[in-house]
């Protein structure tokens, strides 16, 4: 008997989709549009739900499901799906990097993409086809447990970082071997949570939406991104699982986006369950096709509910095959029909952790690091008098917490039960002894820990089947480790002080009501600065934290993220002055969790920019950052136009001091007058150019015309003809950017 024609490698996707949807039963077309949690029962996936696809799938399950699918009727490859989404997050040896919000400290589009590219040659060497990431949610607050997964706060920033990510993971296209499908997630609104409480309803407008959280996504879609994830949440009523306006209208008409869309958890669950919006699975499993799902993730009773919807005449059969043509077309445009990508065992060896990704895990923890304050002791001078260095805290030499959220022991997985390999990990205590010069000596004490948990008293796991977090209880200050700590301090030169937060109160559901330093840091730091001993502040936090009075007694604060595997070595290197500080702030950085939200590009109020007992201004603003040099910006001036619709200006910036920078030119716009209320600034472009000391540099900056539109009253976005302002400088606050007035029309 002839091969069927879907497995006719000359036929065209299309012509191998049809071929393969007319031969499948419905129970195994609905099975082709679920993925389900892998952690246990993997042949069963296969064998009685027919999955199209499977998640959290450890090396040996791999194997198994690969047998498995062997055995099925149609052998239908399965898509192998992961949240790899900072490095390939659960593969013992594998290159972590620098959390989402670490990398966008960078603003480097480039090193962003490398970075994706360099884990979609890893992941795609494990079996791995598509990676949950990059994030495009916006944070507005802080106290959301996900901040560190985003890029921060500002549209442009995010449209960017996204657009090179999801190039790095896609590669020159899906038939390249080391391609894995990106995902844009979570369309869309997810962040904007209430009380920062994470899946909470959010509220926006249709307008809020298109003016800044729609448009990193719509970038994405338009450029080929071949998976979108929706968030949990609901707005203004419809949840986004059902909401055919975004998913019909906008994401499939609008943006003629033609990819694949899968739920979040269990989001046909929560329709029935939590958002209380259909009274069965087949009501809900309707709904949720018909509004444009293709499939849907960890929902094991859409497998009988979709089947009964078509049974009962809710949803059409047509529907269904159409979702199924969407994840083939991905699997045909894979090549997993003739080659499945399973894990290679010799290819692993090569590229897992290689060299050269080492080196790139350097490049971005370097890059990552920001420099808040900075009273002239950094960096100290290596080759001056031997120092004596007290490092201390509890973030100092805690490898896996150094790592963050999605990588290693961080919970999501449990065959990396002790994280990474230590030895792939340099923490600050490492990275200190490692890099100081012979004659200098450095000591480690803890000083406090941060939080203790025990269990939630509402029961172990949510009522989606996710586990519920343990309840933290902050740890309290403990006077005999603190005065451990003084005598370390007292005896020594400078202290390195390295606090920050820990993954049990980062993530999904582990949102925070408070951004302080938690347990016995703010006693710890208390005392540091009591000794005299100049301090270093290290805030190795997966986001900005409210830090204690006593910090600004500190000679320096730097912060961290959470810094990759070389993390450690990038502080000692910072600290030492063999690198230059160049990393920018991507979010706003408050005083006080009351003034939430702080972004900064927010619509001026009638009364002022104050509380009664409060200023709004944060302590650091969206995109400040110091070198170790002073850069002068001078001579902004328009250029006449080269092309028609791109505005050009000319700025100088001038390194006045010793050292060279890596600076970033903010390019922010003004619309002087607008016929609905909008920000003041906005972030429209950047440049990242390198000045030598002494040297002055004329920077060439260019704007699209259509960069100066705003969302009108109606929602359109448009390009109000009439006066701008041009803003550059090294960060979002007015007092730091020239201005240069034009007029568009
Ligand atoms: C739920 C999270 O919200 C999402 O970001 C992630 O990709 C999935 N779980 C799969 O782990």
């Amino acid at each position: 008997m002839d091969a069927p024609a879907y497995l006719d490698s000359s036929l065209t996707t299309s012509e191998r989709v049809a071929d393969l949807v007319s031969r499948m039963t419905l129970p195994e077309k609905v099975g082709q549009m679920m993925q389900l949690n892998a952690k246990e029962r993997v042949t069963s996936l296969i064998e009685d739900f027919h999955v199209g696809s499977i998640l959290h799938t450890s090396p040996e399950a791999m194997l198994e499901a690969d047998t498995a699918v062997r055995g099925s009727r149609l052998r239908i490859p399965l898509l192998v799906g992961e949240d790899c989404i900072h490095g390939h997050s659960f593969f013992e040896g594998a290159e972590i990097y620098p959390t989402q919000l670490g990398l966008a400290a960078t603003w480097d589009r480039d090193l962003v993409q490398r970075v994706a590219r360099a884990t979609a040659v890893e992941v795609s060497a494990t079996g791995i086809h598509w990676t949950f990431s990059p994030v495009l949610c916006i944070t507005r607050d802080l106290r959301w447990g996900r901040v560190s997964e985003t890029f921060g706060e500002d549209p442009y920033l995010i449209g960017e970082l996204a657009s090179a990510m999801v190039a790095g993971y896609q590669g020159d296209g899906l038939g390249d071997a080391t391609a894995i499908l990106a995902t844009a997630k979570h369309f869309a609104g997810y962040s904007e949570t209430q009380g920062g409480r994470d899946a909470s309803e959010a509220d926006l407008s249709r307008r809020k939406l298109r003016s800044w959280f729609l448009p990193p996504f719509e970038r994405v879609a338009r450029e080929g991104c071949r998976t979108f994830m929706l968030g949990y949440q609901a707005i203004d009523g419809t949840p986004i699982t059902v909401n055919d306006w975004l998913l019909g209208d906008v994401l499939r008409g609008e943006w003629g986006y033609t990819g694949t869309l899968i739920t979040d958890w269990d989001n046909v669950g929560n329709l029935v369950r939590e958002q209380r919006m259909y009274p069965d699975y087949a009501t809900a499993a309707a709904a949720a096709v018909n509004a444009g799902n293709d499939m849907i993730m960890t929902t094991p009773a859409f497998f009988e509910g979709a089947q009964e919807a078509v049974s009962l005449g809710l949803l059409d059969e047509a529907r269904i095959d159409e979702a199924v043509s969407r994840i083939l077309t991905l699997k045909f445009d894979l090549g997993l029909f003739e080659d499945p990508r399973l894990p290679d065992p010799d290819r692993q060896r090569e590229v897992i952790g290689q060299p050269a990704h080492r080196e790139l895990g350097l490049e971005t923890s370097r890059r990552c690091l920001v420099l808040l304050e900075n009273d002239g002791l950094l960096p100290l001078d290596a080759s001056g008098t031997a120092r004596r260095i007290a490092v201390v805290g509890p973030n100092a030499h805690d490898a896996q917490t150094q790592l963050g959220d999605w990588a290693g022991s961080s919970g999501q997985a449990d065959w990396l039960p002790a994280g990474q390999p230590r030895d792939m990990i340099l923490t600050t205590v490492d990275g200190l002894r490692e890099q100081v010069p012979d004659g200098w000596e450095v000591t480690y004490t803890r000083g406090a820990d941060i939080l203790t948990t025990g269990p939630d008293p509402e029961g172990e796991l949510f009522p989606d089947g996710q586990p519920r977090p343990h309840v933290v209880h902050p740890a309290a200050p403990d006077a005999d480790e603190i005065a451990t700590a003084v005598e370390a301090a007292r005896a020594a030169d400078v202290v390195v002080a390295v606090l920050g937060d820990r993954i049990e109160v980062i993530g999904e559901g582990r949102s925070t009501a408070t951004l302080e330093l938690l347990g016995g840091q703010i006693a710890l730091l208390d005392a540091l600065v009591e000794t005299g001993t100049p301090v270093i502040l290290v805030v190795l936090a997966s986001k900005p934290h409210v830090l204690p009075p006593a910090a600004e007694r500190a000679s320096a604060v730097i912060w961290a993220a959470n810094p990759g595997m070389h993390g450690g070595q990038a502080i000692a290197e910072l600290i030492l002055g063999a690198i230059e500080p160049s990393g920018r702030l991507p979010i706003s950085w408050p005083r006080h969790v009351g003034q939430q939200p702080t972004y900064y590009n927010q619509i001026d109020a009638q009364h002022g920019h104050r509380y009664a007992d409060l200023s709004q201004e944060p302590q650091w603003v969206f995109g400040q950052g110091l070198s170790y040099t002073s850069i002068e910006y001078s001579g902004l001036r328009l250029l006449p136009p080269t092309e028609e619709d791109v505005i050009r200006a000319e700025v100088t910036l001038s390194n006045t001091g010793s050292r060279p920078a890596l600076e970033t030119v903010q390019v922010y716009l003004r619309d002087e007058v607008t016929s609905a209320t909008w920000a003041d600034r906005e972030l429209k472009a950047h440049r990242q150019v390198s000045v030598e000391p002494g040297e002055s540099v004329a920077v060439e900056l260019e704007l699209p015309v259509e960069a100066c539109s705003i969302v009108n009253a109606r929602g359109e976005r448009e390009v109000e003809p009439g006066a701008f302002t041009l803003l550059v400088g090294p960060s979002s606050r007015l007092d730091d950017l020239l201005s240069v007035r034009f007029r568009i029309g």
